[in-house]
């Protein structure tokens, strides 16, 4: 059984990345594994400062703010699902400061590693074109490789803009199998 870590990447609520999430939780759970949904527009998650305090000390960073829930819950989780919208063409800003502060996992002295863990990636855009993805497909893989995560999988739904557009076509069949196929 997996631990899943889920970081929701949308401020609207049941919008259309929420339903791609859920559809996979339900396939992960049917599955038998356990999956957490973080609503990280919740969160109150700065950037990174480049202070390189984690770097020179091993430690999670030192920013007091909610990204110490984030980090208790990837030390504990096998696999970690992003679901988010593109927003300009790339990460919304809910989700780039996560990244950003996976730093101190790759500092020299780093008491805690989530290399080898697995990575998901469920993504959502109004574009039509499914070339929209480009940037965000290649930050998700050169960052993935960087971190030494493991692509489980991967679903981009094009054309998908007003909430509830993810019902069409058959996206959240394609996350609950995928889900499933863990
Ligand atoms: C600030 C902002 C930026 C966006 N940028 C893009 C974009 O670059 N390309 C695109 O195809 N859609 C873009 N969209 C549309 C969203 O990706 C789309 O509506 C998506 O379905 C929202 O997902 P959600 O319901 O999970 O929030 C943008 C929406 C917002 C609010």
């Amino acid at each position: 059984m997996y631990k899943i870590t889920t970081l929701l990447g949308s401020p609207r609520r049941n919008g259309n990345s929420e339903q791609l999430a859920a559809a996979f939780a339900k396939g992960a759970t049917d599955s038998g594994h356990a999956v957490r949904i973080i609503r990280v527009h919740t969160l109150r998650i700065g950037g990174c400062i480049d202070c390189r305090r984690c770097w020179m000390n091993g430690t999670h960073c030192f920013l007091h703010d909610d990204m110490a829930e984030i980090y208790s819950a990837l030390d504990t989780s096998d696999v970690f699902v992003f679901a988010v919208p593109l927003y300009f063409y790339s990460w919304p800003a809910q989700i780039k400061p996560v990244w950003d502060r996976l730093l101190p996992y790759f500092s020299p002295d780093a008491k805690a590693d989530i290399r080898g863990k697995r990575a998901v990636l469920l993504a959502v855009a109004g574009d039509e074109s499914p070339s929209c993805f480009d940037g965000l497909r290649k930050s998700f893989d050169l960052a993935c490789g960087f971190c030494k995560l493991d692509i489980a999988g991967e679903i981009y739904a094009n054309g998908v803009y007003a909430v509830g557009d993810i019902s069409s076509g058959d996206w959240l069949s394609k996350a609950e199998a995928l889900g499933r196929s863990l």
